[in-house]
């Protein structure tokens, strides 16, 4: 290597690991890329000994919400800059959040709104996926295949909420355009109607805090709408990827699907492995603390726990994101909405958890529960693919974007909310032990967290990443 070939930095001792390698390597960078693999690497700018650490691919977190625009007076707590921060704290070095079309409104327009968002405030790269909540005429013909020839190939649909749900036929038409322009299409499966009247009839029955929730929308709620999203990609012969699958019901259909040779892909989130129905159901403020579990769907119980586990190791989840939806608890615009503590389904649905995601996954690696390689694919690398990001994301490679964690595999860290980055006051996992912690961030070879403390890099560092098109192997 000649002096013009000179590193930026070089990462000794590295015990690499990607989602189906593991070797021990220096790592050497430049211009913000991965340019050599190899032994006793030449000086570079920047030195640091990795020996002890794991090195992986930095975290793609495929699905969060930052500073999405709410309906009644809500505000998410995080923007693209507390959001980003928490999430390179925890090991995340690519987010991809949602640009959300409103009814009546144009897709073009909340795209256009989200990048003023993100500009300017990100810490690390991002990409966006869209969130299809009115498919008129004009959005299917033309805006929708224009944005994906653009670089927004994934999009989210809701079976539920009154906002954003899309009725059958629209879904039909939405996954019709995915299939012609060969984009992936999120499936947020919970049936609408079954919602309402079992809402109508708990709250008639005065049955009203935020234990309620649960029961509002059961798991055959979320079976019978997978099902039906399944049914729909099955008609129009493309894949869809159901998102936050709660337990096993969901699991079941998911599972025939994928045994029919359908392409069902699926996706789980920490709240599913670690909350249960009683997290709702917490005692404190008579009973309304619960609401910081609120999210749908609902975290079930610890035999769905296990059956969630289980479907991370033998194929059925394809990807593991956090789903941080990200409002504070103490709060008028957040789970207090207008200051009132009003019944259940009044309450913003959803937990943070953009910085707690991959510890909490790794502590099953730790407790011998998945592979390392299992878990870098769920976090990464097959989010990365999936997503339109690989290789620049999701791998350590030649030519890759510099995206590293060095990770101590036996760090034991009490989880507590006061030394968590996100702009939320609590976390549903306070207290929780896990074994294994990110100790050194790169994002494009530039080092934002250095010994579990956070750099401070320039605000707007961050780039957006056009997505390619979904690599589904
Ligand atoms: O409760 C949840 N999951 N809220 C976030 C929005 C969504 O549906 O993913
Ligand atoms: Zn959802
Ligand atoms: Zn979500």
């Amino acid at each position: 290597m000649s002096a013009h070939d000179s590193l930026d930095l070089v990462i000794r001792r590295a015990d690499v690991v990607t989602a189906s390698d593991r070797f021990r390597c220096d790592i050497g960078v430049r211009n913000g890329q991965i340019v050599a693999l190899g032994h006793a690497l030449p000086q570079g700018a920047r030195e640091i000994d990795a020996d002890g650490l794991l090195a992986l691919p930095g975290g793609v977190d495929g699905h969060c919400h930052l500073d999405q625009p709410m309906p009644d007076g809500l505000r998410m707590a995080d923007d693209f800059f507390t959001g980003t921060r928490a999430a390179v704290c925890g090991g995340t070095t690519t987010v991809i959040p949602f640009a959300a079309q409103e009814k009546g409104a144009s897709l073009k327009a909340a795209v256009a709104d989200y990048h003023r968002r993100a500009e300017g405030r990100a810490v690390i790269d991002y990409a966006f996926h869209l969130i299809v909540a009115d498919p008129t005429p004009a959005v299917l013909a033309d805006e929708l295949p224009a944005l994906i020839r653009k670089g927004y190939s994934s999009f989210k649909v809701y079976m539920t909420y009154d906002d954003l749900k899309l009725s059958d036929r629209e879904m039909l038409s939405v996954l019709d355009v995915a299939k012609q322009n060969g984009a992936l299409v999120m499936v947020h499966a919970e049936n609408a109607d079954c919602i309402s009247w079992l809402t109508d009839k708990l709250v008639g029955e005065g049955r009203i805090a935020p234990r309620f929730h649960g029961l509002a929308r059961p798991a055959a709620v979320e079976r019978e709408a997978t099902h039906r999203a399944i049914t729909f990609a099955e008609l129009v012969d493309v894949p869809i990827l159901i998102v936050h699958v709660s337990g096993k019901e969901a699991i079941e259909q998911i599972r025939w699907a994928q045994g029919r040779g359908l392409q069902i892909l699926a996706e789980t989130c920490p709240q599913y492995l670690y909350l249960t129905a009683d997290d709702m159901a917490l005692p404190g403020d008579d009973g309304y603390e619960g609401a910081k579990c609120v999210c749908s769907p609902p975290p079930r119980d610890p035999e769905n726990q296990a059956a969630v586990w289980r479907a991370l190791t033998n194929g059925v989840f394809s990807v593991f994101s956090s789903d941080h939806a990200p409002f504070r608890y103490d709060d008028p615009q957040g789970k207090q909405p207008g200051g009132e503590r009003p019944s259940f389904e009044h309450i913003p649905n959803g937990v943070p958890g953009i910085e707690t995601r991959l510890p909490l996954l790794f502590d099953g690696v730790a407790r011998g529960k998945l592979s390392l390689h299992q878990f870098v694919e769920l976090t990464s690398w097959r989010p990365a693919r999936l997503y339109g990001l690989y290789p620049r994301k999701g791998t350590i490679a030649i030519g890759a974007d510099a995206d590293i964690v060095l990770w101590d595999p036996n760090q034991r860290v009490q989880i507590r909310n006061s030394a968590l980055h996100h702009a939320v006051d609590y976390t549903p996992y306070e207290g929780i032990e896990v074994t294994g912690w990110p100790v050194h961030c790169f994002s494009r070879g530039e080092m934002l967290v250095r010994d579990g403390q956070y750099q401070e890099p320039q605000a707007g560092r961050g780039q957006f990443l056009p997505a390619g098109a979904p690599m589904l192997g």
